[in-house]
């Protein structure tokens, strides 16, 4: 049976590497973008690839989007078997390499935690009767090692002076969600991770980043594809497990 997959926030950067590698696959996938006619040009590029792929419109942050896909996805395929809950934004000022904590206005924290994490939390939510209905559901958090505390509180660590406040807790908040949902369904088929792509040139990422799409989606499909006795609720970058 053809997997069904959804990714969100895949017009452009990892998100849209991951619909093209999920697809590449032979999985069907849906590519959310928060305006529909980015979604459905993007996967119209993947479909001229031969690709099985649809755009769908998913403001993360929108519950009537969140209730019109978890509505599409029921009455056309009666369940969901991966959902990449890629969608993010940086909204911190001077991005990484700026300490924002004594100044970032309450305003873009909320923001920030509004697409990182409350809106994983209500599409998961919504999408979870359909994943239940999976034979192995797959849930992908992008995280990023950013949202590493103990890192974070190392100085010398590779991360320790990109302090980019919002951003960075808003990541840690959805490693929580992973750890407490991958528990809440443990019992269950369904494996939950977060995942960090590593530093990659994408429009959040830059120009100097290291790393390319192609390979700055390769984490998430791994864990988008896990097998049955694959882990849940850990937090990995290309296999290895980062700490906390
Ligand atoms: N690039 C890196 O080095 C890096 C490192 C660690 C983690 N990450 C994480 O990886 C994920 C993908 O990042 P990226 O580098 O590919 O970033 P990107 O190129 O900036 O793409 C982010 C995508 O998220 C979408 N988005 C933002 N808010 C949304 C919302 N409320 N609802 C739906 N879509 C929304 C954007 O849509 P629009 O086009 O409409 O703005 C865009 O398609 C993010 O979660 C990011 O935090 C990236």
């Amino acid at each position: 049976m053809t997997k069904i997959a959804l990714v969100t926030g895949a017009s452009k950067g990892i998100g849209f590497e991951t619909v093209r590698q999920l697809a590449q696959q032979g999985i069907h996938v849906l590519l959310g973008a928060r305006d529909l006619k980015k979604s459905e040009t993007a996967a119209a590029t993947l479909q001229a690839e031969g690709l099985p792929v649809e755009g769908i419109a998913l403001d993360v942050t929108s519950t009537a989007d969140i209730f019109n896909a978890a509505q599409t996805i029921e009455a056309k395929y009666g369940r969901l078997d991966i959902l990449v809950n890629n969608a993010g934004v940086l909204l911190d000022d001077g991005g990484f390499g700026v300490n924002t904590t004594t100044t970032v206005p309450l305003v873009k924290v909320r923001e920030t935690f509004d697409s990182n994490f409350f809106g994983v939390i209500a599409l998961t939510q919504a999408l979870l009767p359909l994943l239940q209905k999976s034979e192995a559901g797959r849930i992908v958090n992008l995280s990023s090692i950013l949202a590493s505390l103990t890192l974070h509180a190392t100085p010398g660590s590779p991360i320790y002076d990109s302090k980019a406040f919002a951003y960075n807790v808003s990541k840690t908040a959805l490693n929580g969600y992973t750890v407490h949902l991958a528990h809440a369904l443990k019992d269950t088929p369904i494996k939950v991770n977060s995942a960090h792509p590593g530093w990659v040139k994408t429009e959040m990422g830059g120009e100097y980043a290291p790393m390319e799409i192609a390979d700055g989606a390769k984490t998430s499909v791994q864990l988008a594809t896990l097998p049955a006795d694959g882990p849940s609720g850990g937090y990995f970058h290309l296999g290895e497990t980062l700490p906390w």
